[in-house]
């Protein structure tokens, strides 16, 4: 078998006394759909947090294929090629939907300070790209339309889109998106459940941290659950369902 794209081992990250995330083994393969699910305080925004560099996990490795990434900037790993969607929006306000899709291109882009004061050819052509994958993501995500209207202007949906257009901006090889279907309508949810179907089929691996069940069990190859911090299933969307521990992490005991 081929190495995964993502591996985590062991990983475990500490609030004082509380262990958000306790011991977290977990992959994903090239080309899969995988999600993370878990009831509210579960770890699983903490473990993303972890694995995009926003923290250094207290204890523990992960793994960008063979290449150790614990402890890398945000940047650094959006560069190597993983971006996120956050579980609350956040769109730079005073920004065109355009613009908002070219911050997450210039991740793509090697501009020094000289090119940007003195908009050296090298800048011009930097910035040609960029515009160029915006244009791109913004296309795939169906919000072409207006580019100049300001990003805060749209639906509450499709600034939720737009957020995922400003990652795939960057041209990464996985996404992972917090929560992509909160606050969204039944119809809204059903087009980004078929949406994030398209884009796996355009070669894209996506982790995906999600509360709405129809969405994550019609989506997921494979699915891990948190629960306290602590991962207690792991396997396909068949057996995550009928898995008394899960059913009992969302119900209660009596359940
Ligand atoms: N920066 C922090 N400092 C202290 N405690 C934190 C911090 N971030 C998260 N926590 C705590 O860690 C636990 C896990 O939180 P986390 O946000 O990862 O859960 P979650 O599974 O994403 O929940 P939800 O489904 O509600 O988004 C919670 O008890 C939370 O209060
Ligand atoms: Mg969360």
């Amino acid at each position: 078998m081929s190495t995964p794209v993502l591996r985590t081992e062991k990983v475990t990250q500490r609030f004082g006394g509380l262990v958000a995330v306790n011991a977290v083994d977990m992959h994903v393969d090239q080309g899969e759909i995988v999600g993370l699910i878990g009831p509210n305080g579960a770890g699983k925004t903490t473990l993303f947090n972890c694995i995009t560099g926003q923290y250094t996990p207290t204890e523990g490795k992960i793994y960008f294929h063979d290449k150790d990434i614990t402890g890398m900037t945000p940047y650094q790993i959006t560069e190597l090629g993983m971006c996120r969607t956050f579980q609350n929006i956040k769109l730079f306000p005073h920004m065109t939907i355009m613009e908002n899709a070219m911050v997450g291109a210039h991740t793509r882009i090697k501009e020094n300070l000289w090119d940007v004061i003195f908009h050296t050819k090298a800048y011009k052509k930097g910035e040609k790209q960029a515009e160029e994958r915006a244009r791109k993501a913004l296309e795939l995500t169906g919000l072409s339309d207006n580019p100049y209207y300001y990003g805060t202007d749209l639906p509450y949906g499709k600034q939720r889109r737009l957020e995922i257009a400003r990652a795939i901006a960057s041209d990464p090889e996985v996404l992972m998106f917090d929560e992509p279907a909160a606050g969204m309508n039944e119809g809204e949810t059903a087009d980004l459940t078929e949406f994030i179907r398209e884009i796996r089929g355009l070669g894209y691996t996506i982790l995906l941290i999600e509360h709405d069940m129809r969405l994550v069990m019609n989506l997921c190859d494979r699915i891990y659950v948190l629960d306290h911090g602590t991962l207690i299933a792991s396997g396909k969307p068949e057996e995550i369902k009928q898995n008394p521990l899960v059913i009992e992490a969302y119900l209660g005991k009596k359940a």
